[in-house]
């Protein structure tokens, strides 16, 4: 990692930043000079990301909890505030995966947990971090959503019914923050080289569903890939794209 100065000054939040997509966000929005807050549930994953941009002389501090408690959304941005005093980027990255089942086959606690951490989590922390880029008179939130808030055929019902609402999500919230100054987009990536695919079972999970989606997916990404996407809507340079729905998919939704 060379640090650069593209993101001078700034500091920006990730959450998910422990592994995947979030770190390689991490690592690239702190190489350009961010200073950046990990926020991930995994202590171990997240202190590794604090560590290895350290170790190129970026800036980082890390924050564990589940995102799916208000006081921890609450205290990541009491931190941010606390050690860097302002709020310039903030990239709702952390999600999870579900079990691949159609409505019939999908419990009670897995739709609570999955909506939880990939909708109530990202909508709590933009009203969080409102006041401050509000203040400001600007600021960037990229959401990320999933080629499964494109279509129906990609995930189980709770997962795809989760982020079509993040895309419901970013363009409410881009009309709405757009008089203040914020932008907030959204990266919508295909099959990407994680940890998440860890979590799908093929063998008892959905597999009509799963084979499908292994179909089409193409050529699966590099996490970094994706994450330049991200940056990209979080810089300056995309000064004119709000409420912008961005598919980091190598065409899978062009079929
Ligand atoms: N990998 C893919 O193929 C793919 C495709 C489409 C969309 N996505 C989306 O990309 C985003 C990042 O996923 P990834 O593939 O990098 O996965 P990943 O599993 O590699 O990383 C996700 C990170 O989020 C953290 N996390 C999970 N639940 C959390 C919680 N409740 N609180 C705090 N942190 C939590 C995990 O500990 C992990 O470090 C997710 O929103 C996912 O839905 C991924």
């Amino acid at each position: 990692m060379t640090l650069t100065s593209r993101f001078s000054g700034k500091t920006a939040i990730v959450t998910g930043a422990g592994s995947g997509i979030g770190r390689a966000t991490a690592l690239a929005l702190a190489s350009g000079g961010a200073s950046v807050v990990v926020a991930d549930i995994d202590p171990l994953r997240a202190k590794a990301v604090v560590a290895e941009i350290e170790a190129t002389d970026g800036v980082a501090v890390e924050v564990v909890g589940d995102l799916a408690e208000e006081e921890v959304v609450e205290e990541i941005v009491r931190r941010t505030l606390g050690e860097y005093s302002r709020i310039d980027i903030l990239v709702n990255n952390a999600g999870i995966m579900d079990s691949m089942c159609g409505p019939q086959e999908t419990s009670s606690s897995e739709w609570d947990r999955v909506m939880r951490v990939n909708v109530t989590a990202p909508f709590l922390l933009t009203r969080a971090v409102a006041p401050a880029m509000i203040a400001a008179g600007r600021g960037s939130i990229v959401n990320v959503g999933s080629e499964a808030g494109l279509r129906g055929s990609c995930a189980g019902t709770a997962y795809t019914t989760s982020k079509h609402a993040i895309v419901g999500l970013t363009k409410s919230s881009a009309i709405m923050l757009r008089p203040y100054g914020v932008r907030v987009n959204c990266v919508a990536p295909g099959g990407t080289i994680t940890n998440i695919q860890v979590t799908i079972d093929p063998d008892t999970q959905g597999p009509a569903v799963l084979g499908a989606f292994r179909g089409n997916v193409g050529r699966m990404a590099e996490a970094e890939e994706v994450a330049s996407a991200i940056v990209y809507l979080a810089s300056d340079e995309a000064s004119a794209l709000t409420g912008v729905i961005l598919p980091a998919d190598s065409g899978w939704s062009a079929i």
